[in-house]
């Protein structure tokens, strides 16, 4: 789900660049570990929670509460879910020492550097009589990193004055300010943490609430309107009343978080996917605006889709201004029945790609133009396969593709040539230079003097950074093609299975889309790419032109890289979903069902009969006590 926002996000800021803020999550990498920090592996998974809209679905949640509980009555905790970065603080004897980001629930990143700026975190733990002695020795707390409003309304100010691009909002300017190399950055910017949860073992810790205490007395800024809540009502009355306070908080949140107050309760529960079942998110819909769609107009992508987008009459929704929504396809705009010239619902979904929801009908005049896709722009066909939503130039060589690749060739998650910005490139083409990725690699010195904004010492600056970039991992140089459903992430899966180029070249769909996480359609993607002549010559070209594809490294800590688990009954030392985060963390992949294809089967008490059916397939199985072993 990530992924493909993540890739429909990435899509769409290259339709529409003016709406990309630097710390756009494409930019920031919000739930993917990358290369700029140390990737540290959490202890106990993070992870995120199940969104509810309305009263239904927090009864049917309740009910479902009820019946794997047993029990009739319970009790609620409820809290304001801040939209901000998801941060875990460690403390060793008593001490502040690391501060590590989600990431993707199980590996984050090391921040510890920016987070130590922000003020209201306590340095070393506050002494209190009644928190255990243990505590002072080894100590971890979770909570949400945020931008207070006023803080960034004028870090904003001031960077309208300078010049510079404005952030989207609080969450994206907060996650670009941890995630700074120099933290003399982020401490300037006025950031907070806010503590909402303990995952650790400690017999006091009873209730949800204990650990808002705990964390109190330990002297952590906690969010004050915290609060026992005993049945529907009240956390239906506890919505309402910040529904209306909302915008008189200092800070911005998008929903409440309701928690099972007992924490045996809670752990009872267990987890389904990435959420516990025993709270929810209970979130306050996306900001609307109504505006009038002026124009429906098209973009072309790097792998030549044309894009329909709206033209809107500008308008504010969330803080910001919008000018530009995404249309998506054409049949997207038949089924919201969306004409040229209607007044229009626009909403931010999750607050930074405008989207037209749907047109007010009432408010027609009978002058509204139905919107058609073009047959051909620029004497290039569009064409639209049988069955696929999205329509494409039937030539990749136009202009505007050979210019959206490059662009993506050179991006940060590809080649990374900084030197080469789009103005540059832009140039570089117009006269002719630059023509193909290829042509990058072939550019002398004696090309670029004498052309505009070019001396020598631009001269060499730019050749040297291309030269320095032409070393690049196997994962870089497979995102850099740019393939149809190849993005960053999978194409490092791929790269990881792989290892080298030219296993990569004899892959076959099979082999890519049993890669987990990967699948068939990538698999197809690919190979179809790479059969194409004209492609593999662009790959052979490139290494001739001097490009050096390293063989990818594994990650870090990958011991069980490429391995499946499968645990089965009760684990003593930890639970279930413990044991598959640290599965995950050493590169393996846990799941729940034994096949042939399974590594390992892990056998706690009272097994079912997936331990059977592990025997007689022959795949290894091991005791809680092997399993520990292995893993320490
Ligand atoms: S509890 C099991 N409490 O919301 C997850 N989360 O989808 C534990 N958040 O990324 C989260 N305020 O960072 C919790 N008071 C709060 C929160 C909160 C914001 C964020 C959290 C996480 C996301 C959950």
């Amino acid at each position: 789900m990530y992924d493909g926002l993540n890739n429909e996000l990435k899509a769409l800021e290259s339709q529409f660049p003016d709406l990309v803020s630097t710390d756009s999550p494409t930019q920031v990498v919000g739930g993917e570990a990358t290369e700029k920090f140390a990737s540290v592996a959490h202890p106990v998974r993070m992870l995120s929670l199940q969104d509810i809209f309305d009263a239904d679905e927090l009864v049917a949640w309740e009910k479902r509460l009820h019946k794997l509980t047993g029990k009739t009555s319970l009790e609620y905790y409820g809290e304001l879910k801040m939209d901000g970065l998801a941060m875990r603080l460690v403390y060793r004897d008593g001490v502040f020492v690391q501060a590590v980001t989600r990431g993707d629930g199980t590996t984050g990143e090391d921040v510890t550097h920016t987070v130590a700026t922000i003020r209201n975190i306590p340095k070393t733990l506050h002494s209190h009589k009644a928190v255990p002695a243990s505590v002072y020795e080894y100590f971890e707390v979770r909570g949400e990193v945020i931008f207070p409003r006023a803080a960034f309304e004028k870090l904003n100010a001031q960077r309208a004055r300078e010049g510079l691009p404005l952030f989207a909002n609080p969450r994206n300017a907060g996650a670009g300010s941890i995630r700074q190399l120099d933290p003399a950055v982020t401490a300037q910017r006025g950031l907070e943490f806010i503590a909402y949860g303990i995952e650790m073992e400690l017999p006091e810790l009873v209730t949800h609430q204990d650990e808002h205490e705990l964390a109190r007395k330990l002297g952590f800024a906690v969010d004050p309107h915290d609060k026992v809540l005993s049945s529907i009502d009240d956390i239906l009355a506890y919505r309402e009343h910040w529904d209306k306070k909302r915008s008189s908080l200092p800070f911005n949140i998008d929903g409440l978080v309701i928690t099972l107050n007992n924490n045996a309760d809670f752990a009872q529960l267990g987890v389904v996917g990435k959420a516990p079942r025993g709270a929810v998110a209970f979130k306050y819909p996306a900001e609307t605006a109504t505006t009038i769609l002026e124009d429906i107009r098209v973009s072309i992508g790097r792998t030549g889709a044309v894009t329909p987008y709206a033209v809107l009459q500008p308008v504010q929704i969330a803080g910001t201004t919008v000018s530009r929504a995404t249309l998506h396809n054409e049949d997207e705009i038949e089924r919201k029945g969306i004409m040229i010239g209607d007044t229009v619902i626009v909403q931010k979904a999750g607050d930074i790609i405008p989207e037209v929801v749907e047109p007010i009908i009432s408010l027609r005049t009978g002058k509204e133009k139905k919107f058609s896709m073009p047959q051909s722009i620029n004497g290039v066909a569009v064409v639209r396969p049988e069955g696929e939503a999205v329509a494409r130039l039937a030539d990749l060589n136009y202009g505007e593709v050979r210019w959206q690749q490059l662009i993506h060739f050179v991006s940060k998650a590809a080649f990374d040539i900084e030197g080469l910005g789009e103005k540059t490139l832009a140039q570089l083409m117009e006269v002719g230079l630059i023509k193909s990725p290829v042509d990058i690699f072939r550019l002398k010195k004696d090309d670029l003097l004498g052309l505009d904004r070019f001396a020598e010492l631009s001269a060499d600056n730019l050749i040297r950074s291309i030269d320095e970039h032409r070393r690049v991992s196997l994962g870089r140089f497979l995102f850099a093609l740019g393939i149809r459903h190849v993005g960053s992430k999978t194409a490092n899966d791929i790269a990881e299975r792989f290892g080298t180029l030219d296993q990569l070249l004899m892959a076959t769909e099979e082999q890519i889309g049993d890669i987990p996480g990967v699948g068939a359609v990538v698999g197809h993607s690919l190979v179809q790419w790479l059969k194409s002549s004209t492609h593999r010559r662009l790959v052979d070209d490139l290494i001739a032109a001097g490009v050096v594809v390293d063989q990818q490294q594994r990650r870090a800590g990958g011991k069980y890289n490429g391995t499946t688990w499968v645990f089965t009954g009760t684990l003593e030392s930890m639970s279930r979903d413990e044991a598959e985060a640290r599965i995950d963390a050493l590169g393996g992949n846990a799941t729940s069902s034994v096949s042939k294809k399974t590594s390992y089967v892990v056998v706690g008490k009272d097994p079912g009969s997936k331990a059977e059916k592990a025997t007689q397939l022959g795949v290894t199985v091991l005791s809680e006590a092997e399993f520990l072993k292995l893993i320490n």
